[in-house]
């Protein structure tokens, strides 16, 4: 049997502003033994997040850098550094982190820090995805979990899950859909992370040869389809 101690785990700090449900998501994904992480702390720059709250139920390290109390977005970023460096931490996850970050910030984690957003980039970066969706008239919407570049919202694409656009949809309800899409394929690219199984060559994430990639709406889909045909065996 696998126990926590015979697997790499690789050190994550997740940073969010808010709910935190993707935050959630990934430390619940963390507490199984073969996850190949450990979420070392969570940051907040907004001190009343609900999901800093949730995160010290758990008895995780849960600190609040708040951005309103610095000078500078250097400044901030400096104290958001240190504390990565005292929790040695390896990997940065962002969860609805709602700080734009400076060059130099971000290529200091290059290739180490990821981001979740709800639509399928490139499409709909920024805020209000949803209504923009819906404005648009696509049939299909979705969310990316990407490796983190200095431009908002672009980088290496890790993972996407697509889901449809209904006509009756208002935003409100697409972003339902895609938010439980998010909570199963951020854990997902996370881990594909984490074990070196998803890497950056150029602009491109590279997999490893041994994710197969079946069709599908969530994308590399190998281990839901996995998963589905076992509930379905069950
Ligand atoms: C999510 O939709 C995420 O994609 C975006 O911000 C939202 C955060 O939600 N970046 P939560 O705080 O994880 O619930």
């Amino acid at each position: 049997m696998t126990t926590l101690t015979n697997i790499a785990r690789k050190r994550v700090a997740i940073l969010i502003s808010g709910r935190g449900s993707n935050m959630m998501s990934l430390v619940e994904a963390a507490g199984a033994a073969d996850f190949p992480v450990e979420i070392v702390c969570v940051i907040s720059n907004r001190p009343d997040a609900a999901g800093l709250a949730w995160a010290k139920t758990k008895g995780l390290r849960a600190l609040a850098i708040d951005h309103k109390t610095y000078a500078s977005r250097e400044a901030f970023e400096a104290d958001l550094q240190r504390a990565l460096d005292e929790h040695k931490v390896e990997l940065v996850a962002l969860a609805g982190f709602m700080r734009l970050m400076t060059p130099s910030f971000v290529n200091r984690w290059h290739n180490r820090m990821i981001n979740i957003h709800p639509s399928l980039l490139p499409s709909f970066k920024g805020l209000h995805t949803h209504e923009a969706a819906i404005a648009a008239g696509v049939k299909i919407a979705g969310c990316t979990v990407h490796f983190v570049r200095a431009e908002l919202d672009t980088g290496p694409i890790i993972a996407q899950a697509a889901v449809p656009v209904l006509t009756s949809d208002t935003a409100a309800d697409l972003g339902a859909r895609v938010l439980a899409a998010e909570h199963r394929i951020y854990p997902y690219a996370l881990r594909l992370v984490a074990t070196g199984q998803a890497t950056v060559n150029g602009d491109i994430v590279v997999l490893d040869q041994s994710i197969k990639h079946d069709p599908g709406l969530f994308s590399p889909a190998v281990n839901v389809v996995s998963t589905v045909q076992s509930q379905r065996k069950a």
